[in-house]
C-alpha cells in the first residue's frame, strides 16, 4: 500500500472543548503522521470557499458559520493509504450513525458539530492541503 497524504480539520467543537490532543491521538492510533499543523480562526471567506462545493445545499451557511465559530486545527495527515485510513477513524459523518471506536463516535456533538474534516479523496486531499498549506510548512 502506498504512503500518501490526507488533509484534517479539528472543528470548533473539539477545540472549545479541548479535545486537539485526544483526536490527535486517535489519529497517530490509527497510523496516521501529523506532517503539519496549525490552529487558525478561519476566514469567512475561507470557510465559504473550502467549502464551496456545498454552496447549494441548504446546511451551506450554517456549516461557514459554525466552521468560523471558534479555533480550528488543520493539519496534514501522512500514512499508507491514509484518505481511506483517516475516513475509518473518523467515522460517519452524522455520528449517531459511527462505529463504536470512531473520533466521531466518541466525540462529535451533531452531524454539523462532528469534530473532524477529512478528505474524501487522494484529488481532494491535494486540493485541500494546497488551499491551506505552502509546501515548505509540511515536513514528512
Ligand atoms: P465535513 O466532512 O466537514 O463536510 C461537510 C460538512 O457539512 C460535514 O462534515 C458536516 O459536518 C456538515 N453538515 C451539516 N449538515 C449536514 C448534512 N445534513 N449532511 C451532510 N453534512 C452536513
Amino acid at each position: 500500500m502506498a504512503v500518501t497524504r490526507t488533509f484534517s480539520i479539528i472543528k470548533p467543537d473539539a477545540t472549545r472543548r479541548n479535545l486537539t490532543g485526544a483526536v490527535t491521538k486517535m489519529l497517530e492510533e490509527a497510523g496516521l503522521r501529523v506532517v503539519a499543523s496549525k490552529r487558525i480562526h478561519m476566514t469567512r471567506d475561507q470557510a465559504e470557499g473550502f467549502y464551496a462545493v456545498h454552496k447549494e445545499r441548504p446546511f451551506y451557511n450554517d456549516l461557514c458559520d459554525f466552521m468560523t465559530s471558534g479555533p480550528v486545527v488543520v493539519q496534514v495527515l501522512e500514512g499508507e493509504d491514509a484518505v481511506a485510513r483517516n475516513r475509518q477513524v473518523m467515522g460517519a459523518t452524522n455520528p449517531a450513525q459511527a462505529d463504536e471506536g470512531t473520533i466521531r463516535k466518541t466525540y462529535a456533538e451533531s452531524i454539523e458539530a462532528n469534530s473532524v474534516h477529512g478528505s474524501d479523496s487522494d484529488e481532494n486531499a491535494k486540493i485541500e492541503i494546497d488551499f491551506f498549506f505552502s509546501p515548505d510548512e509540511i515536513v514528512g
